[in-house]
């Protein structure tokens, strides 16, 4: 198996503003390990003003490609020479694939999720309902992915309100047969809304390292045993909110999933490879050891 690092080895990475904790370099060079190439996978931490220098860089360097995580998955758009629809519908791109010196931007936090749900779990979305809490980029990418697989209604509760309802506007207008609402996170029907749920999903940050006490929902509320709770965190694995829907008696998932969901369709886009079953069970199988 190669390991060294040679004149022709290509390079990949990941760019974002705190990647300390970044579990996708383990992710991607197991995958380049496994799979004999001559790659390999940086983290790459940059501040905003160095997005658009970094962005033109992969470009004068060429970089293969890299992942794009917090906070530049919106931002990191306008510097593309093409962006995947769903991608621009979402708003958000996660993979930027460096094709003859050309830029392409990619969600594959969509087919990330979905497959969470989808294969792993053999979770059903078709006709249920979801209470998904915040409205940042990665609420817009799950709200996506569940309307693009016929959730019935979705509530929305974020801290901006104005968040939330573009959503709203935004994606009543692709996917008009889901109902969307909105509220304030503070609204008192939240208790409501969460009792006539099957899926209550965190996209906040809420709860993870190192703020690890915090917990997006308010004191009091109460959670039922039918309940999928879904936290997008992965780092700790099990947060406040997690270790609360479990003592109800509730099935529950962190987001370490979708995370290798995510990588390895990024590792298709860049290589062309489709990542065995076996390896993927594998990286699941990893970050399920890490705390
Ligand atoms: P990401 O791309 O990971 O979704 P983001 O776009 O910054 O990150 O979105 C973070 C989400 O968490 C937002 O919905 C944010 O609420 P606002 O829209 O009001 O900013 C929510 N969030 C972050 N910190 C929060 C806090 N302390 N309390 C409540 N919600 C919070």
């Amino acid at each position: 198996m190669k390991s060294k690092i040679d004149g022709k080895t290509g390079i990949m990475g990941i760019i974002g503003g705190n990647i300390k904790k970044t579990l996708s370099p383990f992710l991607h060079n197991t995958l380049l390990k496994h799979y004999s190439l001559n790659d390999c996978y940086l983290p790459f931490q940059i501040t905003i003003e160095q997005l658009p220098a970094a962005i033109k860089g992969l470009r004068a360097l060429n970089i293969k490609g890299v992942n794009i995580t917090v906070p530049y998955k919106e931002k990191s758009m306008e510097f593309m020479d093409k962006v995947e629809d769903s991608a621009v519908r979402v708003g958000a791109i996660n993979t930027i694939v460096n094709k003859d010196r050309l830029l392409h931007g990619y969600n594959t936090d969509l087919t990330g999720f979905k497959r969470s749900l989808l294969e792993d779990g053999e979770i059903k979305i078709k006709g249920k309902n979801a209470v998904v809490l915040g409205a940042g980029g990665a609420a817009r990418a799950i709200i996506y992915t569940l309307c693009q697989e016929g959730i019935k209604k979705i509530s929305i509760f974020n801290r901006t309100l104005d968040k939330a309802g573009t959503i709203q506007k935004e994606y009543h207008s692709f996917f008009p047969e889901c109902l969307i609402q909105i509220f304030s996170l503070k609204d008192s029907c939240l208790q409501n809304k969460i009792t006539g749920t099957d899926f209550l999903i965190n996209t906040t940050p809420l709860g993870s390292y190192p703020d690890i006490d915090l917990n997006p929902l308010p004191e009091n509320i109460t959670l039922n045993q039918n309940l999928i709770a879904y936290d997008l965190i992965y780092f700790p694995a099990k947060t406040s909110f997690l270790r609360q829907a479990e003592k109800a008696g509730a099935r529950i998932k962190n987001g370490r999933q979708m995370l290798v969901y995510q990588a390895v369709e990024s590792f298709y886009l860049w290589t062309g490879i489709r990542s065995e079953k076996e390896i993927v069970r594998q990286l699941i199988h990893d970050l399920d050891d890490e705390n």
